[in-house]
């Protein structure tokens, strides 16, 4: 049976305080932890292999170690942004156990020595934001947050604090200077936002799920968590499941779990529908996997970093026959397009430009060249960037147009006139605009 480290309180009403706590909800909030050191806490963690679950797959315990200590106040900053297309397991998380995720709050808060705490969550998530709201009041009144928690002497204050729906506001550092009430623009790394965030102080940003899944690592041990999964990609991850299957949703597996096994087992997805044609499995950002990758997948970083996708936050979109490829590859350049933040010029323009191009080749108006211009911009706009939202852009219009090629020169072709007219479609007056 798999043993589940986040999701385990789904459908029980664990809301409530007196449900969570009557599940074992709490107990690692004691004398236990505040007998350990900061370090001891943070060894714990490195221990675990705990990667970040928000989609750069970072080392949990080794972010932390980086937090410098002793001097400004340290700030911790739950990214709850989830805006990336597909993926949809965070706010779920928080409305069915939101106390699972300020009991994790006030472990990471103890090991970083943190005194205030956010909780910064996209502002669409209005069920999620009542709910964190409603727990975090419980927490208070029951001495888990504020002053003194359970008589430690350690206080811990966390706001929930809502974002306006901006997908880069999921970038950590946009994120930070969102908090701040600036525009929500990636500031340059270095400094990161461990040594210098919020407020210019020590900040650490962690997913939902991330810290979501401290509770068990401290109540079952570091080593108990790193004997899940595969060597290098330990324990369990949340995959948000979507498209074409027969039960989307929100599934916990152990990483390295066959990708194959996640949409068939009736256990989770229950079967694809129709003839499956791709998936993608970490998020819009994630490189498309074809039939045949598909089938040999794991769910795990390395496995397909080796199929040159990633894991990313877990979100796996599948699709079969009767989709056009062309099209949804469409309207991911398009969300790019308008989710720049604009201030790096090869991504405001080249994102842009893209999206235009890939219209007119949906509208039926594609030329000769048009493709290679496609692949042209997404070579010059990857990896030039201050964040890597032009690379995210970048990656399924190389693999969508490498891998289906034959399905884009088809639509291409669609224009009778398609081959007449060798200019850039730059150039040509009213193509665009
Ligand atoms: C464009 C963009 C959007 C992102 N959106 C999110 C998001 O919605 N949630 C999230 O946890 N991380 C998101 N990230 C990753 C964060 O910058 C950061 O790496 C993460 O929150 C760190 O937490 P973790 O180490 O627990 O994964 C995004 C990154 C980029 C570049
Ligand atoms: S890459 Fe795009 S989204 Fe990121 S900072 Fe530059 S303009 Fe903004």
């Amino acid at each position: 049976m798999t043993t589940l480290t986040v999701t385990q309180n789904f459908g029980k009403g664990a809301k409530d305080i007196a449900v969570y706590r009557k599940l074992g909800g709490y107990s690692t909030i004691g004398q236990k932890l505040f007998d350990l050191s900061q370090f001891e806490m943070i060894d714990l963690v490195q221990r675990s292999g705990l990667r970040g679950r928000g989609g750069a797959g970072f080392p949990t315990g080794m972010k932390w170690s980086f937090v410098p200590r002793g001097g400004k106040p340290v700030y911790l900053v739950v990214n709850a942004d989830e805006g990336e297309p597909g993926t949809f397991k965070d706010h779920v998380l928080m409305q069915e156990d939101p106390h699972r995720l300020i009991e994790g709050m006030i472990l990471c808060g103890w090991a970083l020595g943190v005194r205030t705490a956010y909780i910064y969550v996209r502002g669409e998530f209005l069920p999620a934001i009542e709910t964190l709201n409603a727990a975090i009041k419980q927490a208070y009144e029951a001495g888990f947050l504020g002053e003194n928690i359970q008589g430690s002497g350690y206080s811990l204050d966390i706001y929930v604090h809502r974002g306006a729906g901006a997908y880069i506001c999921g970038e950590e550092t946009a994120l930070i200077n969102s908090l701040e009430g600036f525009k929500g623009q990636p500031r340059l790394k270095p400094p990161f936002p461990a040594v210098s965030g919020a407020w210019a102080s020590p900040t650490c940003v962690n997913n939902v799920e991330t810290l979501m899944a401290l509770p068990w690592i401290f109540e079952n041990g570091a080593e108990a968590y790193a004997a899940m999964g595969t060597p290098k990609s330990t324990g369990t991850k949340v995959f948000s499941v979507s498209g074409d299957v027969k039960r989307p949703g929100v599934y916990e597996v152990p990483l390295g779990t066959p990708l194959m096994e996640l949409l068939e087992s009736d256990k989770y997805c229950q079967g694809v529908v129709g003839k499956l044609k791709g998936v993608i499995p970490g998020g819009s950002s994630s490189p498309v996997l074809t039939v045949e990758e598909a089938a040999k997948a794991t769910m795990d970083y390395e496995a397909l970093a080796a199929l040159k996708t990633m894991l990313g936050s877990g979100a796996v979109v599948v699709f079969n026959e009767t989709r056009s490829v062309v099209g949804m590859l469409a309207s991911l350049t398009r969300f790019y397009a308008h989710e720049s933040c604009g201030q790096c010029t090869p991504c405001r323009e080249g994102t842009g430009y893209a999206d235009r191009i890939l219209k007119t080749v949906v509208a039926g108006k594609g030329r000769d060249g048009d493709l290679e211009n496609m692949l042209s911009l997404a070579d010059n706009f990857s990896y030039t960037t201050i964040c890597p939202l032009a690379s995210a852009d970048a990656g399924p219009i190389q693999n969508f147009i490498g891998k289906y090629r034959a399905e884009f020169d088809a639509v291409v072709a669609r224009n009778p006139e398609h081959a007449d007219e060798r200019v850039t479609p730059a150039f040509r007056p009213g193509a665009f605009w």
